[in-house]
Order: C-alpha cells, then structure tokens, then sequence
C-alpha cells in the first residue's frame, strides 16, 4: 500500500483542526466521512469533495477504506474504535481515548487482535517544541528531568459547549478534555510512567456547573514530578507568558477572556458549537500557523538546565548560557499527525501515542477525579487494576 485511504467519522471542530494536517500528506489520501448532521456533511464535501455518510457503519463499509480518523464525542470513541479495528480498518482516535477505562482497554485489544494501529491523539503531546524539549532531555546532555511545572489559564469553560461536554458522568468537564494535554506534555518530558497523583478540583461557576479548573500534583516513577494548574473560567490568560500567540499558533487579542461571556450570553450554544467545525464558515485554523500550538506554560527542570517550552522552539537557561533552539514550523497544522499515523500504517512503525500511552494518560484523568474527590494520593495501579 503506497498511500492510505482515510475516513472520518465526525466532523466538528476537532476533525475542523486536524484533517488540514492528514489531507496535507502524499501518503494519506481522504475519501469519505461520517457525521449524524446534514449540515456539517455538506461542509466536508464543500471543503475536500468527498462523499460523507449517514451512518458510521455505511463510512466503514466505504470501497478501499484502510483506516479512519474518529473525531466523534467522546462517548463514541470506544464503539467506533473496536468496530473498525474489527472491519481490519487502522484508527487515530481523538484525545481522550475513551471515557473509562475499561473502555479503553477494549479498544487496545481490538487493534492488537485484528493487527491493526490503533493511535491516539492528536494531543499537544505532539507539538513541535515538546518534541524538541523532549529529545534533549532523552540525549541525557542536561541531566534528568527532576521537576516540571505545566499551567494553563484558557476560556474552555465558557466556549460553546454540547451538554454532555460539561457532564463528568459522560466524560464532560475539564479533566478529560483538557488535562489529556497536559499530561501527554509532562509525560514525555519526564520519559517514564506516572506512580500516583493528589489533585484537587474546582467548580466555582454557579450557572456553568462542571470540573473548570484543578491543581494536580504528579510523581513520575523515574522520580521526576510535574505541577499541573488549569482554569477553564476565562479570567486570568496565559497566553500573555507565550507573547499573545494562542493554543493553535496564531496571533490573539488580548480582551479574548474578558469578552468570553457575553460572547455566550443569549446564543443559540449548539448552533455556535456547530458553527466551530466543518458546518461552519472557514474558520481561522484554516489560516497557517505563524507559531507553533501550545498548551499553557510549560518549564522542565533538570539537574543541569531549565528547558522553558515557547511558541518557536525551546530556551535552555543553564548555569552559565541561554540558549534559545527553534523547532521547525510546519506550513499547515498538525502535519506530524498524518506523519506519525502513515508511518505506523504503511512502514509498521509503533507510534508515541499508542493504545497503551492512551490508556495510561486517562488513567491519570481518573486518578485527578479521584484524587479530588476522595482527598487522598491515588496510585495509578489502583485506577488501572480495577478495570480488569
Ligand atoms: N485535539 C484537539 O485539538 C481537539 C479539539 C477539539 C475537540 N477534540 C476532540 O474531538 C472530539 C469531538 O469534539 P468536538 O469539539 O469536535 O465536538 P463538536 O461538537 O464540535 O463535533 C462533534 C461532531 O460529531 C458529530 N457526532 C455526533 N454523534 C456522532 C457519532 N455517533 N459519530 C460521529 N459523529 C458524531 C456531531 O454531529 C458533530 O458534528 C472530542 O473527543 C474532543 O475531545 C480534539
């Protein structure tokens, strides 16, 4: 197989900020999609002239089909996931893999039974400048990352939102959704497995109730640690620490925050919500990148550097020397992905964010909710174990 034929099932705004990425690559050619709705059905055969279908299993039926790209609400990640690994079709499947994780578990074992990839993400575990931060701490040059700090202070809360988004029974709320990054982000950077989290979370917003924000504190079984701090409440913004550049790598006003709630007030929220992917208009994640995505603020201590994450690249500030280091920008978003996905299709090559990694980083999703609700350290073997 020279190039691989994709579909995708859902096409809102997850799939509006990634198939840009897959469409770009010689390797991956896109031939059909899937979404319950009419309207952003029209918007895939609008953007890429190509057929989308009325039902998941009619997409997965499509002639020559190799692999599909499961962009649905979470809910859905699992049924799809183990039904087209079960057609021998290979899956990249949204952040976060699954709900539970016994879900997750079932998907991992659907693509190792049938031989399919089964990849996760994408997360900003795979931005330009984690990767390069994360290589040079993997080349052992400045010591071992010891202590992580990772924040991000965003709007997520008060951008249209589905019900079930705000919902932690269906997987709603901020802790799958945007933890996931931070989580991929610290993991690769301190290049081992989480031992336990303590987190506490916060649900400060009476007429928006929902996880919106936590502090988690993470132990790395390498011995290494990592600081997590989100708000999803628009007030404080970080992107004033990364020069006004927002999470997709454009140029960002600084009100974005302070306008967050009158932009909501009043509206039709499923039909903005619907507006931000593919039944939308051109949005601006058409537009190319002038930075790098980012997820927040992000500084790795190691014994002999600190590694501070930019929107360019990565600073090393050492005990005589600042360096700064620039990751190569992409010309369209998240062409990594597509990369990384034909890769593991056509070459057999494993990729970071497999089965396994995904189901590790929800189990630290589960260990933040738990953790907070129960007050107490929890162990991942804990979350994990119980699954079984
Ligand atoms: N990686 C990222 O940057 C990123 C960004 C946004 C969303 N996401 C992820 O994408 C997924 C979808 O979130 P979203 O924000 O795009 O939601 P959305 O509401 O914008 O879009 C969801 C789309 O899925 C459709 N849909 C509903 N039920 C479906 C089903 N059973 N099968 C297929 N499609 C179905 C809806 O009609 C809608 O068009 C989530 O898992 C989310 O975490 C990832």
């Amino acid at each position: 197989m020279a190039q691989l034929r994709l579909g995708i099932s859902g096409l809102g705004r997850g799939a509006m900020l990634t198939v840009p990425g897959l469409a770009a690559n010689a390797r991956i050619e896109l031939v059909a999609g899937f979404d319950p709705s009419r309207e952003p059905r029209l918007g895939l055969r609008r953007a890429y002239g190509v057929r989308a279908y009325e039902s998941f299993e009619d997409l997965i039926a499509h002639p020559g089909l190799d692999a599909v790209y499961i962009a649905s609400p979470h809910g859905h990640h699992a049924s799809q996931a183990i039904a087209a690994a079960r057609a021998g079709k290979h899956v990249l499947v949204e952040k976060p893999m699954a709900v539970s994780i016994a879900e997750a578990r079932a998907m991992a074992d659907a693509a190792a039974e049938s031989g399919t990839c089964l990849m996760v993400g994408p997360s900003h575990g795979f931005d330009g400048p984690v990767s390069l931060a994360a290589d040079i701490i993997a080349s052992g040059n400045i010591g071992r990352a010891r202590m992580i700090q990772a924040f991000n202070y965003t709007d997520f809360l008060l951008r249209p939102r589905r019900p079930e988004e705000l919902d932690r029974e269906r997987g709603g709320g901020v802790v799958l959704s945007q933890a996931t990054h931070q989580i991929d982000i610290v993991r690769r950077l301190a290049g081992s497995k989480v031992r336990s989290i303590r987190a506490q979370l916060f649900d400060w917003d009476t007429e928006r109730p929902a996880d919106g924000a936590f502090s988690a504190f993470l132990f790395f079984e390498n011995g290494a640690t990592a600081t997590l701090g989100y708000s999803g409440y628009a007030h404080y913004d970080s992107d004033a620490l990364l020069g006004w550049i927002g999470e997709m790598g454009r140029p960002k006003a600084r009100e974005t925050h302070a306008r967050a709630r009158s932009r909501l007030a009043g509206t039709d929220e499923a039909a903005q919500k619907q507006a931000r992917g593919f039944a939308g208009p051109a949005s601006n994640t058409a537009e190319p990148p002038v930075a790098h995505e980012h997820f927040g603020f992000v500084l790795a201590s190691c014994e002999q550097a600190d590694v501070e994450l930019t929107t360019s690249g990565v600073i090393l500030h050492g005990d005589t020397s600042r360096e700064e280091l620039a990751a190569p920008l992409p010309e369209t978003r998240r062409t990594n992905i597509g990369e990384a996905f034909a890769a593991c299709v056509l070459d057999g090559e494993a990729p970071i964010f497999d089965g396994a990694w995904g189901l590790h980083t929800l189990a630290c999703c589960h260990a933040i909710l738990r953790s907070g609700d129960e007050g107490r350290e929890v162990m991942l073997d804990e979350i994990v174990s119980e699954s079984h």
